[in-house]
This record gives structure tokens, C-alpha cells and sequence, in this order.
């Protein structure tokens, strides 16, 4: 049977149900595709776990369609976290504050805080309205795998999944900026979607980077993310011997660069934007990968606006690589 449905209302009305019943289903948001289930039920998030085969260190977002949704999962956040909100959702932006007693401790991997998201893909906030319950959702990948922008990217998840609703590529195609507010400071948790610059310009703070004692920040693993190519970062314009070209592929920032002896080659963005170069990061992984070359050489972007999640993206990937992590 093919899980693949479109977004009809009535496909989402059904994705809706599964939810509500304790079931998973994969649906579409403006960053990454996630895998869905009721962030109440603590037997449908267990379910999340082992069908992405997800450590349980390792907590989950909550997707809500509506302000009063997030007022059964935190406690009410800090005027920083509120000036955030208020601008940036519903968006990709996730932030950590205080848990309510609602929210089972398997979503937030015993933890006392717990990491909320609106999004802004409209298949999304049907789907979560229509289940009527937050709706806890990683991204609908295998651990450690690339992360999904399309639909058919997550086939790859087991036929514990009930559903997949198709709803297109994402726009945004890197995951939600992950906030958090501690002791007055901000902290960034993951670069994503919206990019640090304007976080500060909007909260009118630096975002501080965690160094693991202060905060909790867990799921900040140096390797994930990861085609099951070896990914090599080189410089942009960096020449790689013929030898090793001819065995393969290219991920091009940008175009200009000739494309030399390369199995196959990809172009994030032909302009340099880094917006869309985000937007086609994922895919255009999963189809180099596609073509098994030894190794992706990927070359760097700028490490401004949504440059940083992208690099912080390809970094993992090439940390997995030396340390073995997506061996097939
Ligand atoms: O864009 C996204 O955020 C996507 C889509 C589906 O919404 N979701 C996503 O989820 O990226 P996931 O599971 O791949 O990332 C969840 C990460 C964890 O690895 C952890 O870093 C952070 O969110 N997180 C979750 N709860 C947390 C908490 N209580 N404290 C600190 N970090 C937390
Ligand atoms: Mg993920």
C-alpha cells in the first residue's frame, strides 16, 4: 500500500485521527518533514523513538496550532521568549522554556524544560488542529540520516508510519532555530531557519552559545545528518585531483566553478543565496547520495544569515564520516 497521500482536507482530516488514536503519521512543515504523534500519549512518543530508532536522550519538539496549545506545555516564558514569539511564529523557530506537569517525560527526555514550535506550513496546523492535541514531531528521518524536504525522502521510516502526507517541498528546508532563555541570557541551541542575526535584532540580546554545563542542550551531537557518502568540506573554488573527482560528487555553493571531472555535481543556489541554497541543502544530498560516489565534497558557504545552519548541517555530516556513524 502506498502510505503517500496528498494534502486533501480529507487527508488531513485522517492524519488528524491517526494522531488523536496514538498513531504516527509524517507530516509536512515549512523546514523539514516531521514525524508525528500526540505529545500527550506517551506511548504514541515511544513509538516515535523506535521508529526512528532515536535515542531517548535525545527530546522532542511539540508543534501546537495555537497559543492556548502552549499554555498546557510551558510555564508562561520570559518577556525575551514573548518578543520572539510574538514576531517569529508561527515560523521556524523553536524555543525551550519550563514544562507543565501535561507534558509526558518521555517528549522531553526527563528534562523540566520543553522545546515548542508553531509552524507555518498551513497542512501542518490543520493537521495539529484537527488532532486537537500538540503534536510531538522530530524530523521523519532515520536517526543520524539526512533529514527529509520531500515527501519520498521519508519512505525510508517503517511501516509503523500509517501515513505520509505529501505537502510539496519545503520552503525553508533546514530545521527551526532552537532558543532558550537562562538566567536573563539567550542561548542558541541550533541554528536553523531564522537566522541568529535577526534574533538579536528583534530580542535586542546576543544569543549565547551553550557550553554544555551551563544549560541543558542535548541533541547537540557533533555527527548527524548524514548521507551514506563520506562528506569532505572544502573551500569554495578548491581544486580536487582528478583521480578523486572522477570517483565523486560535487556540492557547489554557487555557480562559476568549473565542474572539472566530477562523477555529478549539485548547485545549492546559482545567485548565492543563501536562503535558497538552505531550501535545496536536503535534496540535493539525498541525490549525490544517490549516485554513490566515495565521497561528497562539499563546498563551504558563508557562515552569516542561514549560512550557519547550513555549515552547522554539513559539519555533521563530515564529522560522521570520520567517526564512522553512517557506515552502511
Ligand atoms: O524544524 C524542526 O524543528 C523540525 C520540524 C519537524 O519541526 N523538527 C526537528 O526535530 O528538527 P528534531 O527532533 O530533529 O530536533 C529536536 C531537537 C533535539 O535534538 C534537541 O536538540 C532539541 O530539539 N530539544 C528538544 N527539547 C529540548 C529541551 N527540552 N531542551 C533543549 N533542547 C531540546
Ligand atoms: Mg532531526
Amino acid at each position: 500500500m502506498n502510505r503517500i497521500v496528498d494534502n486533501s482536507e480529507e487527508s488531513l482530516i485522517r492524519a488528524g485521527d491517526i494522531i488523536r488514536n496514538g498513531g504516527l503519521v509524517v507530516i509536512p512543515t515549512e523546514t523539514v518533514y516531521g514525524l508525528g504523534a500526540n505529545a500527550l500519549d506517551a506511548d504514541a512518543c515511544a513509538g516515535i523513538f523506535a521508529a526512528k530508532k532515536r535515542p531517548f536522550f535525545d527530546p522532542l519538539i511539540s508543534h501546537i496550532s495555537s497559543l492556548e496549545m502552549l499554555e498546557t506545555l510551558i510555564k508562561p516564558p520570559s518577556h525575551f521568549i514573548i518578543k520572539l514569539i510574538e514576531r517569529f511564529w508561527p515560523g521556524p523557530l523553536t524555543v525551550v522554556a519550563r514544562k507543565t506537569d501535561s507534558v509526558p517525560s518521555i517528549v522531553t527526555s526527563g528534562l523540566s524544560s520543553a522545546a515548542v514550535r508553531f509552524p507555518a506550513h498551513p497542512d501542518a496546523r490543520k493537521i495539529i488542529s484537527y488532532a486537537g492535541v500538540p503534536v510531538a514531531a522530530p524530523s521523519a528521518n532515520l536517526f543520524g540520516h539526512l533529514s527529509p524536504t520531500r515527501a519520498e525522502h521519508t519512505l525510508e521510516l517503517g511501516t509503523e508510519v500509517e501515513l505520509i502526507v505529501d505537502g510539496g517541498p519545503c520552503s525553508i528546508g533546514v530545521e527551526s532555530t532552537i532558543v532558550r532563555e537562562h538566567e536573563g541570557q539567550l542561548y542558541l541551541l541550533r541554528p536553523g531557519g531564522i537566522s541568529k542575526e535577526l534574533i538579536e535584532e528583534v530580542s535586542g540580546q546576543y544569543l549565547l552559545i551553550p557550553d554544555g554545563n551551563l544549560i541543558d542542550a542535548p541533541g547537540r551531537l557533533p555527527s548527524h545528518y548524514a548521507p551514506s557518502s563520506r562528506v569532505i568540506i572544502i573551500e569554495e573554488g578548491e581544486s580536487v585531483p582528478a583521480e578523486l573527482a572522477e570517483k565523486s560528487c560535487l556540492l557547489a555553493f554557487r555557480n562559476g566553478r568549473p565542474e572539472g571531472h566530477f562523477r555529478c555535481s549539485a548547485v545549492l543556489s546559482q545567485s548565492g543565496s543563501l536562503v535558497e541554497a538552505a531550501s535545496n541543502l536536503f535534496n540535493a544530498l539525498h541525490l549525490l547520495d544517490e549516485h554513490n560516489p566515495e565521497v561528497i565534497y562539499a563546498e563551504q558557504t558563508p557562515q552569516t544569515g542561514l549560512g550557519l545552519a547550513i555549515m552547522d548541517r554539513l559539519k555533521k555530516a563530515a564529522a560522521a564520516a570520520v567517526s564512522g556513524f553512517n557506515c552502511r
